[in-house]
């Protein structure tokens, strides 16, 4: 076992295709504040969510390699896409490092409320049934799962007017909730739109991310670093660094400084 890459003081990796898993990397910080974490965000490749599944698995490997070779203890994939299709491969490819998906939290979390799930995904999310699996695993049944493209790009574009996001957002629920009593939303992006769900769910289901849920898993299970100061964080990017400084913010929740740009 290289005990380099698993040093207590090093840091946690964490990738997504873009700047979503941001929201990933927040809850994770809340969770560990003293942890380090270097983050990277394939915004060259994004949407993962409508490519096919050897191409996500193809990016999901070059993106945790190259975590590798900054020495991380683990791996959080934080795009539910990747998770979705290529924890497997990427857990057989780096098996010294602990890898964690968000898949699994997200079902747990959904199945602490009990009773019908209904899911809003990406395409591949959605097709790959990985969400669904789980699910019934934990005894659950998924009435519904319905891919949400749309709120992706929504989700990066803050300056869209209120009743344009109202009214996307309304279209992928209509139907959605009818008979499930839970909502899960399998997509880093969607955590921003959370009040806008709720308000519109008004009360007929309980919404859930899997942000929380994965977080509590990482910090449970990875050997903590010991310093007592609070922990770094180094972003990195694929592509538009200037951008995903700008709009990650409002992923992260607090102001970014500085975006490496990288090669995977
Ligand atoms: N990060 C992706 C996910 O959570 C959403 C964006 C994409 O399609 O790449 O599934």
């Amino acid at each position: 076992m290289d005990t380099r890459t698993l040093a207590a003081d090093q840091p946690i990796g964490v990738f997504d295709s873009g700047m979503g898993g941001l929201t990933v990397l927040r809850a994770l910080r809340a969770a560990m504040p003293r942890e380090d974490f270097v983050y990277l965000g394939d915004t060259a490749r994004l949407p993962y969510g409508t490519k096919t599944a050897a191409t996500v698995q193809r990016y999901a490997l070059q993106a945790a390699g190259r975590l590798v070779t900054l020495g991380v203890k683990a791996i959080v994939v934080a795009c539910n896409t990747a998770s979705a299709t290529a924890l497997p491969a990427v857990e057989a490819q780096f098996p010294d490092v602990p890898v964690f998906g968000v898949v699994e939290p997200g079902a747990a979390a959904a199945a602490a409320h009990g009773g019908t799930v209904a899911l809003l995904a990406t395409e591949g999310t959605v097709r790959g049934g990985a969400y669904q699996r789980a699910l019934m695993r934990r005894g659950v049944r998924m009435v519904r799962a319905r891919a949400a493209p749309l709120l992706v790009a929504l989700a990066e574009e803050p300056s869209a007017a209120q009743h344009i996001q109202a009214a996307i957002i309304g279209d992928y629920l209509h139907g959605l909730v009818q008979s499930a009593d839970t909502l899960l939303l399998g997509c880093t992006h969607f955590p921003v739109f959370v009040q806008q769900i709720e308000a519109q769910l008004a009360g007929r289901a309980v919404v859930v991310d899997s942000a929380t849920t994965t977080a509590a898993e990482v910090a449970a299970n990875i050997a903590p670093r010991a310093h007592e100061d609070r922990g770094e964080i180094v972003l990195m990017a694929t592509d538009g660094a200037d951008r995903f400084r700008r709009i990650g913010a409002r992923f992260l929740g607090e102001p970014i400084h500085r975006v490496e740009l990288v090669d995977v």
